[in-house]
């Protein structure tokens, strides 16, 4: 038994034992299957450090300036959508966690969280991550909210103009019509996560999308976020709409 977690995959093993099936796909899958992915961390596998030694490394500066803003270290917390359903009150808690690394957290369109959730908690306030809808009325609202929030930059997220098939989701009947047996499945997953259960639907009410709540009121998990998508996300975007 491991005592303490020491890397990222120790931290997604953790997540794989505490996460019903349904959501740790969601966190941990990727599109079609899932080559890309693969190649993605193979890719980075193969970027090694060269050791340079016999230089005064007493002073170590990892300090970088981007869009105006002085990072601590040069790790920017990526958005991520549904946050709140995999931990207590996530995007919260991560937001504080990158304000005492001194980096940016950006707050997801799609969180549990809303942006001024977000910014209350923290000093630093996130910077905001938007997907551009059909709704430009909307849009613009969100934009507003977050400029009132103290958001300082916007995060303008252009590659989802159509959901790719998540062949996890299809298995863990989160998409499409499920029989009946899949949804029996898909409660005792849930029920066998007892921890979660007290985490999450319990100790991190409300789970709603912090940031949707007049757009889409009952959603709450991954399939109801793809309906979203799948209805509100412009697929005919193009930079002209930029301006
Ligand atoms: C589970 C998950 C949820 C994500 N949710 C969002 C999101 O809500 N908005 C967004 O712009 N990007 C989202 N992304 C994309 C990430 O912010 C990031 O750009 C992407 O994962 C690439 O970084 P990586 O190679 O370190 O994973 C998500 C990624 C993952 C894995």
């Amino acid at each position: 038994m491991r005592l303490a977690p020491a890397t990222v995959l120790d931290y997604r093993e953790l997540a794989r034992r505490r996460l019903p099936r349904q959501l740790f796909d969601y966190l941990d899958g990727g599109a079609y299957e899932e080559a890309t992915l693969r190649a993605n961390v193979r890719d980075l596998e193969g970027v090694l450090l060269r050791q340079v030694v016999m230089r005064d490394v007493s002073l170590r500066e990892q300090s970088v300036e981007v869009l105006g803003q002085r990072l601590a270290m040069p790790v920017i917390l990526a958005p991520v959508g549904l946050g709140g359903m995999f931990a207590c009150r996530a995007e919260v808690e991560a937001a504080r966690a990158a304000e005492q690394a001194g980096v940016p957290f950006v707050e997801s369109t799609v969180s549990i969280c809303s942006v001024e959730e977000v910014a209350e908690a923290t000093s630093v306030p996130p910077w905001f991550q938007l997907y551009v809808m059909r709704d430009r009325g909307y849009a613009e609202e969100l934009m507003g909210r977050a400029e009132a929030a103290g958001s300082p930059v916007l995060v303008l997220t252009i590659d989802l103009a159509v959901v790719g098939a998540r062949h996890r989701d299809t298995r863990n009947a989160v998409v499409g019509t499920p029989s009946t047996w899949a949804k029996l499945g898909r409660g005792i997953d849930i029920a066998s996560h007892p921890r979660w259960i007290r985490d999450v639907p319990l100790a991190g009410r409300p789970l709603t999308f912090g940031n949707l709540e007049r757009a889409v009121p009952e959603a709450r998990s991954p399939a109801a976020f793809r309906e979203w998508v799948d209805a509100q996300f412009d697929p005919s975007v193009t930079w002209e709409d930029l301006a």
